[in-house]
């Protein structure tokens, strides 16, 4: 073949796929102008390869401080958490609440959660009492490095000790939480909280790390009766359902052989309760958009800097709160209304869990009057009391769950099911 016949069909295969290729991102660009007028997606991030700082917190941490020259948008972003001030006390909200957890801390105090910046503050405030410094587990990250550097005995040191020190020389939840001091290496996300990888050992590697690094602390977790250690209460995504995790509370080896974890025993109904900590990680895990998306998709916009730096915003907001986020839920949603779908089942929820919550405080009631009227065995009452810690650990997890339903509908409202069948179970055993 000829030399110039060669060129001309090269020529001819670069024209070709150049056209392709204009005709498919027009195609693409279409779509864009259609659907996401100024959503920007992953694609688009600058990664910046950068050397960590040099200067070190007390006790080796990078502080967002220390960042903030190297990463100022990012760090800018993360300080907007302060916005998020409000607490809704939910026992004003819902007081059925306190008779339920009667006996427990929650029932003294039990605010909404608000934003990031205010984790320190907020976990010194309580009138939940704290005896040890584990309760700074999910506040700080100068609490996740003192584990790492000298092991579980530091959840039982003292907890205003700890508390005075990190608040003198170290900060609220921040970049070493989710980036340890690597966040200049492209913001690779790692796990500093040493029970994640302990709970979930190579099953770790099956979560989206965007995910994960949330779901460091919004998760069900307790603490080990021999150590008072943090711990998730379960090895895989798998073990994530509420029927496995009570599984796991339920056959619980304690360190005196008796069998069974629970967070306290309360006085009037002699039962051993349990309380869920807003389950978030694992409502999600199970629901719609798990093989999907990953918690930074819903919660942190992809912002574009005026010098044209595109970052993830470190202000976790809700995604009804940002259009850009809005924008992204086009791709699959189509035009229905984000707002109201997520405000329908919220709403759906939240009506039952009212109705839900106020029957099982009168199931309570029920059993505290059978254990103190003595009308019953204590076999019975035994089996009663069971029914009542299962209803309880049914309502409570769906009821903790930040999201109101959000996150997963057909999960809420499975817990809300068996928290029912549970309360008629146990009513009828009562006589009531
Ligand atoms: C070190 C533990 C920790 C990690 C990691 C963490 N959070 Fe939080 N988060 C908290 C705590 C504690 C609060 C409540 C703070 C308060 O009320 O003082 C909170 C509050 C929030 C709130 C505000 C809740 C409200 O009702 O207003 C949002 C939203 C949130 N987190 C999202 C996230 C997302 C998304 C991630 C992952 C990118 C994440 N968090 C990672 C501990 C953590
Ligand atoms: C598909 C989008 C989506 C994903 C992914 C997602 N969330 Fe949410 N999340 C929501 C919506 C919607 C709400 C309700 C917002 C509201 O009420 O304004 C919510 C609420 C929350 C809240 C309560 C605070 C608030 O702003 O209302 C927290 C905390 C939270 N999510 C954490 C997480 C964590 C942690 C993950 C990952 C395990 C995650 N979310 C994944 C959509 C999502
Ligand atoms: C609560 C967890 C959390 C905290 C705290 C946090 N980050 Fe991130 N960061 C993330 C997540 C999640 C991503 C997105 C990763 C992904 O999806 O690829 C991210 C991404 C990044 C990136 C990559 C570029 C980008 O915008 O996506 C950098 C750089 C970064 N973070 C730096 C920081 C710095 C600096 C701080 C402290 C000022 C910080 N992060 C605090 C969770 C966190
Ligand atoms: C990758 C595709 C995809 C994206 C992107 C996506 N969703 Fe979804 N979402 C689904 C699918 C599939 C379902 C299940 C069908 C349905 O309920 O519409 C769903 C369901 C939901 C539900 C009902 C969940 C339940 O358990 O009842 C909510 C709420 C929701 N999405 C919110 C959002 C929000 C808010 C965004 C944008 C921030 C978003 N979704 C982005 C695929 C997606």
């Amino acid at each position: 073949m000829e030399k110039k016949t060669i060129l001309w069909k090269a020529v001819c295969a670069v024209v070709v796929v150049a056209l392709a290729v204009l005709l498919l991102s027009g195609l693409l660009n279409n779509h864009d102008v259609r659907y996401h007028k100024d959503a920007l997606t992953r694609d688009e991030l600058t990664h910046t390869k950068v050397e960590a700082p040099d200067t070190l917190a007390y006790d080796g941490t990078i502080s967002a401080d220390s960042w903030r020259e190297t990463f100022p948008y990012i760090a800018a972003s993360m300080d907007d958490n302060a916005k998020n001030d409000e607490i809704v006390s939910y026992l004003e909200q819902d007081p059925y609440l306190v008779n339920i957890y009667e006996g427990y801390g929650f029932a003294k105090d039990y605010g909404s959660a608000r934003g990031h910046a205010y984790t320190l503050e907020d976990v010194h405030n309580t009138e939940r009492p704290h005896a040890t410094a584990n309760c700074l587990t999910c506040k700080t990250p100068n609490f996740a490095k003192l584990v790492q550097d000298k092991g579980v005995e530091v959840y039982t040191y003292d907890f205003d000790e700890v508390w005075n020190q990190i608040h003198d020389m170290g900060e609220a939840v921040s970049c070493y939480t989710c980036h340890g001091n690597s966040a200049g290496n492209d913001g690779e996300l790692r796990v500093t909280h040493t029970y994640v990888n302990k709970a979930l050992g190579g099953n770790v590697q099956t979560i989206d790390p965007a995910t994960l690094s949330c779901g460091q602390c919004h998760i069900e977790y307790y603490f080990t009766p021999a150590d008072k250690e943090t711990m998730m209460p379960y090895s895989s995504v798998d073990t994530m359902t509420p029927e496995a995790i009570l599984e796991y509370y339920d056959t619980m080896v304690l360190p005196d052989g008796t069998v069974g974890f629970a967070d306290w025993t309360q006085e009037s109904t002699g039962a051993k309760m349990l309380k869920a900590q807003h389950p978030e990680m694992e409502t999600y895990l199970q629901g719609k958009h798990a093989m999907d998306l990953n918690c930074a998709d819903c919660h942190m916009e992809i912002k574009l800097a005026e010098d044209g730096t595109v970052y993830h915003s470190h202000e976790l907001v809700s995604p009804l709160d940002s259009p850009a986020i809005l924008e992204s839920c086009v791709r699959c949603h189509g035009d229905e209304n984000m707002t109201q779908k997520v405000h329908r089942i919220q709403d759906q929820i939240t009506a039952r869990e009212t109705e839900i919550g106020n029957r099982l405080s009168a199931f309570k009631d029920a059993l505290a009057e059978a254990n103190q009227s003595g009308a019953l065995s204590e076999e019975k009452l035994d089996e009663v009391r069971t029914v009542y810690r299962h209803a309880q650990w049914f309502f409570d997890y769906c009821y903790v769950e930040n999201a109101e339903g959000a996150h997963n509908s057909q999960l809420a409202n499975h817990c809300l099911d068996l928290a029912e069948q549970k309360i008629a179970e146990g009513m009828a055993l009562l006589g009531k």
